[in-house]
């Protein structure tokens, strides 16, 4: 019953490769820039490693059947993808809305590049998306935000677009497929960095768009033909090899986002903490209807820089680093990249530790507050 798998089932079973006696159980990677043509080469085999590749094709199919898409396809990084998809939807005259509290460099993008060409980007705060769609052509949604973890009501956002025909593009990286499926909640696509918690291992970047609507995906990958933003195949067997285990991994990642969240919400040191997955969480109750896993982020905010550093510190398991998703539990302090929080909020990535030690290990590092 494919329907009722758990995630690690799902993650293993989209990565098997097809069962044929004598092959090998995990297939390698094809590094190809020219195929040998056919006589009267009419386009449906592979031809030139900018338009296709095997070790591609394996992962993004893996990667559409996690987010419940008839296709996906693959990009050298998560920037590749979003700034490939932008150029396909957002047309000069368009009106695009763009998250104000998300990912910095897609604001920075659509600022320095999309608006100078003619179309008219708006910035919205996750609670002001669906008022932003009322007078937009194509919105721009991240969910939760990265990095102050705030929520989008995918559902509502996606009526309000779709009475107006407007374009909804969802942001699954924080969230990932096991978190939530945007597709089914209504978005016409879906892009992410696999960069984070899919890759999972800070070794590689990539990043995908998946969806369900032949045209726009055909455009899509004419612009990844044309602009040849593409992951080399060793990279997209990086990824596809870690994919296998993301499941298993990000279960554990929220896990231990969830503990430590409860733990630093009572610890004198740390004066607010967000966690889409906390009862008393501004974002909880929206999180609660769509998300299936809160995710592996908790934004804590402490006192002032040094006291993030000082955690980092005097912690034997953190590393500070920016990134998210990787099997090391991770701190960023966001105002360094001029992020509008204040100097002492460090988003922290969950990794794979054990859950108890990981716990220990913060409490400790925060001091006695
Ligand atoms: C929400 C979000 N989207 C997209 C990206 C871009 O991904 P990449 O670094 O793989 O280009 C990031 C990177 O941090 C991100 O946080």
């Amino acid at each position: 019953m494919a329907g009722t798998y758990g995630d690690s089932t799902r993650s293993v079973k989209a990565v098997g490769a097809e069962a044929i006696p004598g092959l090998p159980v995990s297939s390698p990677p094809v590094p190809a820039a020219a195929y040998h043509l056919a006589p009267d080469e009419d386009g449906s085999l592979d031809s030139y490693g900018r338009s296709s590749n095997p070790t591609w094709r394996q992962l993004e199919s893996a990667l559409a059947r996690l987010e419940g898409a008839a296709t996906a396809l693959v990009f050298g990084s998560g920037m590749a993808a979003l700034t490939s998809v932008l150029r396909v939807v957002a047309e000069p005259g368009h009106t695009l809305v763009v998250p104000a509290d998300g990912y910095y460099q897609v604001r920075a993008y659509a600022k320095e590049y999309l608006a100078p060409r003619g179309v008219t980007v708006v910035e919205a705060r996750c609670a002001e998306m669906c008022d932003a769609a009322r007078d937009a052509d194509v919105v721009l949604a991240e969910t939760p935000s990265n990095p102050g973890l705030d929520v989008v009501d995918l559902h509502r956002l996606a009526m309000t677009c779709r009475a107006q025909r407007t374009l909804l593009v969802v942001d699954n990286t924080t969230a990932t497929p096991f978190g939530q499926q945007p597709l089914s909640l209504g978005a016409d696509l879906v892009v992410a960095s696999a960069t984070k918690a899919l890759a999972g291992h800070h070794d590689v970047l990539a990043g995908y768009v998946a969806g369900s609507q032949p045209e726009l995906m055909e455009r899509v990958q004419r612009e990844r033909l044309h602009a040849g933003p593409i992951l080399g195949a060793f990279e997209a067997w990086l990824v596809l090899r870690s994919l296998g285990s993301a499941g298993l991994r990000f279960e554990r990642q929220c896990q231990n986002a969830a503990a430590l969240a409860l733990m630093l919400r009572s610890h004198p040191a740390v004066h607010t903490v967000r966690y889409p997955g906390l009862p008393e969480d501004p974002s909880h109750a929206v999180a609660s209807m769509q998300m299936r896993r809160f995710g592996g982020i908790v934004a804590a905010e402490l006192g002032d820089a040094q006291a993030v550093h000082d955690l980092v510190r005097r912690s034997a398991l953190l590393i500070a680093s920016t990134s998210f998703g990787g099997i090391h539990t991770s701190v960023d302090r966001r105002a360094r990249w001029g992020d509008h929080v204040s100097d002492g909020f460090a988003r922290i990535s969950l990794g794979i530790e054990d859950t108890d030690d990981l716990v220990d290990d913060v409490r400790q590092a925060l001091g006695a507050g």
